[in-house]
């Protein structure tokens, strides 16, 4: 399906509440991410920050006539310092920005960007259910590694995790 009028640009500090507003409908109302407050303004703004000081942690949005349509990011896998060349990413888009190539469109420049730096793995965790996650994901060469048996739970039931590896050539 051809692309809706989106531009797909590296996210500023002022893409904070924009961010927010995709993603926070999430985390109240569906289990696709396990975080289960609201993320404030003020704090949104210091994590762009912290991406921005990171070539390994990219942001990117698509930003639409009506705002920010949705965005992908790349996030440190775990603080600790041996850790540094993996990275887990997620993407997330507005539901009328859904089924029409956004999550392919912000994908291709996260890895655009992620093949230019010294990342080596990057990881997906995907709330089971979500078949099309996994297919984006798959088209863009990851491939499942495990699933962690109900390792969540939220609004009073348990979820899986699946766990998927992307192997960057680097
Ligand atoms: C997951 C998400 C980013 C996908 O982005 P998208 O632009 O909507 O992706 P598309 O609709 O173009 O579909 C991607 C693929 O999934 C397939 N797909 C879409 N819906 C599907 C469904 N219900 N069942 C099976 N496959 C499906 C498409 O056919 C397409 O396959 P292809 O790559 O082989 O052509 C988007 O749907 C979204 O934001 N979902 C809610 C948040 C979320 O779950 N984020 C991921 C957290 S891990």
């Amino acid at each position: 399906m051809a692309r809706p009028d989106v531009t797909i640009r590296r996210a500023t500090i002022d893409d904070a509440a924009g961010i927010n507003a995709v993603y926070n409908p999430y985390i109240l109302e569906t289990a696709a991410t396990f975080e289960t407050t609201p993320i404030d303004e003020a704090s949104r703004r210091r994590w762009i920050e912290t991406r921005l000081a990171n070539p390994r942690h990219p942001v990117f949005v698509a930003d639409g006539r009506e705002g920010i349509a949705g965005f992908a990011n790349a996030a440190p896998f775990d603080e600790r310092q041996a850790y540094e060349t993996s990275v887990k990413v997620s993407v997330f888009l507005a539901p009328d920005a859904k089924g029409k190539g956004v999550g392919a469109g912000l994908y291709e420049a996260l890895f655009g960007a992620l093949n230019r730096v010294d990342v080596h793995r990057a990881y997906a965790l995907i709330v089971a259910p979500n078949p099309a996650s996994v297919a984006l994901h798959e088209r863009f060469g990851f491939r499942q590694v495990s699933t962690l048996d109900e390792v969540g739970r939220k609004f009073g039931r348990y979820y899986s995790v699946m766990w998927f590896e992307k192997r960057f050539e680097a």
